[in-house]
């Protein structure tokens, strides 16, 4: 792992930036953004079930035995996140096939809290970072947008030009049923995270407004720290 278990408890924690919200709602690049202007390192947490997903499957591995992806889970190494097989329209299925189980989740949750307890903070984008991963995170973001823009947004993203839109929009609307379903750590915004939908914005415009709101809870978490 490529966090140490003693970075501290999200409790005590530094200026964690918990960004959730659905698939393609401009969560990924917003995340990085507040990364590069807190200066704090970023972790997809998506990419982590994405991992488990597509290794099961390599492996033979059937996406509806929990055990099996319970296992993989245990053993992945989170600091091999970076393949362009997790990026996949079909990683992304996979992935949130693998989230809905709770020993999955119980997996990943020690590495993604160790990553939120680094000193000085960090960033998280996912669905249950504001809720489960770092309740206690100073600053929480549910960035959304309607199925369509982000199908939309999604379609011009794939290389798999021949995939119809409307297979894109099926897509979606199963992932954010799938995920917001759940029983365990469903995908839905903390009570004390700031909304913003981005249906109508560029995803300058959104990183913008998502810089500005996260200004404001640095001010207020600084001024709580005097
Ligand atoms: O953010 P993403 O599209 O890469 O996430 C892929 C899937 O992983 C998503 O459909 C649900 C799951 N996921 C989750 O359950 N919890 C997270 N914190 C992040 C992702």
């Amino acid at each position: 792992m490529g966090v140490s278990k003693d970075a501290g408890s999200p409790g005590a924690m530094d200026f964690v930036i918990a960004v959730d919200g659905p698939a393609a709602s401009g969560k990924g690049t917003i995340a990085e953004q507040l990364g590069a202007r807190f200066g704090l390192p970023v972790l997809d947490s998506g990419l982590l079930y994405r991992a488990v997903g597509v290794t099961l499957l390599a492996e033979g591995g059937d996406l509806a035995d929990e055990e099996a992806a319970a296992g993989v889970a245990l053993r992945l190494d989170p600091a091999r996140l970076d393949d362009a097989a997790f990026r996949t329209r079909a990683a992304g299925e996979a992935a949130s096939r693998v989230a809905a189980y709770t020993s999955v989740r119980v997996a990943l949750r020690d590495f993604q809290r160790a990553f939120a307890g680094q000193p000085g903070g960090a960033v998280i984008d996912g669905r249950d970072i504001g809720t489960v991963i770092a309740p206690e995170a100073p600053a929480k973001l549910y960035v959304t947008a309607s199925p369509e823009a982000r199908a939309r947004r999604r379609w011009l993203q794939l290389n798999e030009t021949e995939v119809p839109y409307a297979e894109v929009l099926a897509d979606i609307l199963r992932r954010d049923a799938r995920d917001a379903g759940r029983a365990d750590s469903p995908m839905r915004p903390a009570s004390d995270a700031v909304l913003l939908d981005t249906t109508e914005m560029t995803i300058s415009a959104a990183a913008d407004a998502a810089r500005r709101i996260v200004e404001a809870a640095r001010a207020r978490w600084e001024t709580s720290r005097r």
